[in-house]
């Protein structure tokens, strides 16, 4: 990191693009004077164990699962719904490190995945010109005007929902919901039903009698940690600079400043100005970070942005998210991970594609079919495999409910089912068994 003319408030000197037009100035100042009062949300120590994970997956030694909702909601909030999102990425790891013997790296969008970019800054309903909506974090996403009114209290809000999240999950992931042997107990009763909920129970079983046998060799499992609990990291896209700067503070022991929201921070495709106040942001805080690259990206900008963001060549330090669309990865992708490489930048590649891949389907809901996702997490592979650069990891928007907001899938969804289970507050995710079914396909891919 950048850390000599830089403080936690330079990003104020930049463009900024994609704030929220706060209508009350005086009490956004004071939601961010009362955040930059409340504990950190996670420590400087853990983020750095990120960093370390993260050098193996940039090495090649670690695949990374980055997963969630596309944003989280004020209004679906609950225990149940925090442990089956986890329960699924549990079972993709599981999947994922069973079928191709690569330690997996598990990233949440969780635990602070609110705030939205929006195309637009305002949006036409009924007539009327609104606010658009930009995440529960800003505003309200019913359509009238005081529901879409900026409101600074919202920061504080999600604080606190980011903060009783991420206790619920250590809960979860060191209290023994994420043991080994509770490996079967994951499968959700809609899942176990399928095909890949079985195929899922068919590795539970097999991992389930490797247990046995070890135990009847004499190892004492209970020992073992590693096999009763796991490392579950979060992250997501630091968008409000206001709200990141109010929980960003210097490490006692390094003297670092560490972005305490979440353990990762990423810049989103329409934020990744090279002058810009979001990278400014992030080239000084400690943190692992990570940058979209949507298809416009040149090998130019791309390697500016590894200078910014990563001048000391930290491995680890810096994650690259292409989210080109399954039709362009092979034209852009190899210049892009081409000069990047040539430059000796350790960077760890990874492949969102879900962003590339939306479209609005005949009866108007924004969608993505699971095999457009596949296709382009497959050319992701065939770029590097060429290159003889290493896959690293995919970045997915998904929940463990049984939504209807993606097509396709074994278990194929339709377009006239889309209305049935539509709930997102954002992007369509994939459902539980379109993410097994997507595990099992890149476990294929790593595999080969
Ligand atoms: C997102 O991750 O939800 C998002 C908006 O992605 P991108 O910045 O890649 O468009
Ligand atoms: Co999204």
């Amino acid at each position: 990191m950048r850390q000599q003319e830089w403080s936690p408030g330079s990003w104020r000197e930049r463009p900024v693009e994609q704030q929220p037009d706060w209508p009350d100035e005086a009490a956004l100042d004071r939601a961010l004077k009362q955040l930059s009062g409340l504990p950190p949300l996670v420590f400087a120590g853990e983020a750095r164990q990120l960093t370390d994970a993260l050098a193996a997956v940039q090495g090649g030694r670690a695949f990374l699962l980055q997963a969630g909702d596309c944003a989280e909601s004020f209004h679906e909030f609950s225990a149940d719904q925090i442990r089956d999102k986890l329960k699924v990425i549990l079972q993709m790891a599981v999947v994922l490190t069973y079928g191709s013997g690569v330690p997996t790296v598990k990233l949440g969008r969780i635990a602070g995945q609110f705030a939205k970019p929006r195309s637009a800054d305002t949006e036409r309903i009924g007539g009327v010109d609104l606010p658009s909506f930009r995440g529960h974090i800003v505003n309200d996403d019913a359509p009238d005007l005081a529901s879409r009114t900026p409101d600074p209290e919202r920061l504080v809000a999600a604080y606190h929902q980011a903060a009783s999240t991420l206790n619920l999950l250590r809960a979860f992931t060191k209290g023994g919901f994420a043991d080994l042997g509770q490996v079967h107990t994951w499968n959700q009763e809609f899942v176990s039903t399928s095909n890949e909920g079985q195929r899922y129970d068919a590795i539970a079983a097999e991992i389930e009698r490797a247990m046995r046998f070890m135990r009847a060799c004499g190892i004492d499992l209970e020992r073992e940690a590693r096999l009763h609990q796991v490392d579950f990291w979060t992250s997501h896209e630091a968008l409000l600079l206001g709200y990141e700067e109010a929980l960003t503070r210097r490490d006692s022991l390094t003297g670092d400043w560490y972005d305490c929201s979440a353990h990762l921070l990423w810049i989103g495709e329409r934020t990744r100005q090279p002058d810009g106040a979001h990278l400014e942001f992030l080239s000084g805080v400690a943190n692992p970070v990570a940058c979209k690259l949507g298809p416009t990206v040149t090998p130019d900008e791309a390697v500016e942005i590894c200078e910014t963001l990563n001048p000391n060549r930290i491995p680890g330090r810096l994650t690259l998210i292409t989210r080109m669309g399954a039709e362009k990865v092979a034209d852009v992708l190899p210049s892009v991970v081409g000069a990047v490489e040539a430059t000796g930048h350790p960077v760890a590649w990874v492949c969102d594609p879900m962003h590339g891949n939306t479209f609005v389907s005949p009866s108007g809901r924004k969608t993505r079919h699971l095999d457009h996702v596949l296709n382009e997490i497959q050319a992701f592979f065939a770029v590097h495999r060429s290159l003889g650069t290493w896959p690293g990891g995919v970045h997915v928007e998904l929940t463990g409910d049984d939504v209807t907001e993606c097509l396709g899938g074994a278990e194929e969804i339709f377009e006239d089912q889309l209305q049935n289970n539509y709930t997102t507050a954002c992007d369509p995710r994939l459902n539980a068994r379109q993410s097994l079914d997507l595990a099992f396909r890149v476990a294929e891919l790593l595999r080969a």
